[in-house]
């Protein structure tokens, strides 16, 4: 073997106090890869499991899986810039890139949730799963986290007037999605909320605690002026803040009419919440990069879609 291999692995096991030699050995005994052990297909092809016999609900199973391990790699980029102490422009544009492209796909393929399920299937399967929604996604709500300040998620009717310096107990209450279950005049919160909040609240304030001055809007605002300014850059994260917040909203909005508002009867969602109008962008007015958009464009946010 290579001598100089050979003196970096012993380096690399004196170091950790483990025998070399046993390591070697272990080598000559080891299984050699192939693509299905590496790949865990086995066990991925095993995770979807239909609660109704009807096939659409495959597509429906399917889809959303999809959706969770495209969120897993963005947060995986995110999570690359945000443990970058001083991180580079170059660094910080090529991982903004990436993000957009998985979120650019998100978008395009969600015509598989609006056209690919016969309706009639997905109005008797969608039945078995009250009062599970797609709103109980811990992923979906760390990018949001990871992606902004958190005065930015405020729902927008607080966003002007709450203390900026109030504790995370507090602004987790004021957060946009908490309208999609609570009363906030009698703070009675609906069961989706309850238990989304008793599975990940005490998860959500730490990772947000970490992503406070971690997010992508802040350290782009560490980014040297010029690359502040640079309208390339600019442009990407117009185009990543207008494809999740507009694009993927919209075609996400479509999908819920098409399939829960037949005949001009709204029907009540599984996570029960007032959709059509939690659900629409003019309303929520979610936006990452406030700064990077004009009044005009904020005020117009998901008006002109
Ligand atoms: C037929 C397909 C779909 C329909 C009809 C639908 C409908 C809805 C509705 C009505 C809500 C509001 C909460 C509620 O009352 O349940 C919601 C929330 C949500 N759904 Fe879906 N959805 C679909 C597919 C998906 C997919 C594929 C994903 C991807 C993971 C997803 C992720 C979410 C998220 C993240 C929320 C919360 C959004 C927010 O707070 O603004 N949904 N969905």
């Amino acid at each position: 073997m290579n001598s100089e291999i050979t003196n970096q692995l012993k380096e690399k096991y004196e170091a950790i106090d483990q025998d070399y030699e046993t390591h070697l050995e272990g080598l000559l005994h080891g299984k050699p890869i192939n693509y299905w052990d590496y790949i865990q297909t086995d066990a991925l092809l095993n995770l979807q499991i239909q609660r109704t016999v009807f096939p659409d609900e495959m597509v429906f199973i399917m889809y959303h899986q999809i959706n969770e391990l495209l969120f897993k790699m963005i947060l995986g980029e995110i999570d690359q810039i945000a443990k970058e102490s001083k991180v580079s422009t170059d660094v910080f544009t090529s991982k903004l890139m990436r993000i957009s492209r998985y979120f650019d796909m998100l978008t395009s393929s969600f015509s598989i949730m609006k056209d690919g399920m016969d309706v009639d299937q997905y109005n008797k399967f969608r039945t078995t799963l009250t009062p599970a929604s797609g709103f109980q996604s811990a992923q979906y709500r760390k990018i949001e986290f990871a992606s902004t300040e958190l005065i930015n998620l405020i729902d927008k009717r607080f966003r002007d007037t709450i203390d900026r310096n109030s504790s995370y107990e507090n602004a987790f209450e004021h957060l946009y999605w908490q309208a999609a279950g609570k009363d906030y005049k009698t703070g009675k919160k609906s069961y989706l909320l309850t238990v989304f909040e008793e599975k990940y609240k005490d998860e959500f304030i730490r990772f947000t605690k970490f992503y406070y001055t971690n997010n992508l809007w802040t350290k782009f605002k560490t980014l040297p002026k010029e690359s502040r300014e640079d309208k390339e850059l600019i442009k990407a994260m117009r185009h990543y803040d207008y494809t999740v917040n507009i694009k993927w909203v919209m075609a996400h909005y479509n999908t819920a009419n098409h399939y829960l508002n037949i005949g001009g009867k709204t029907a009540e969602a599984t996570g029960g919440s007032e959709w059509v109008k939690y659900m629409h962008p003019k309303y929520q007015k979610r936006i990452f990069f406030p700064e990077l958009w004009s009044e005009k464009e904020i005020q117009n946010w998901g008006t002109n879609i």
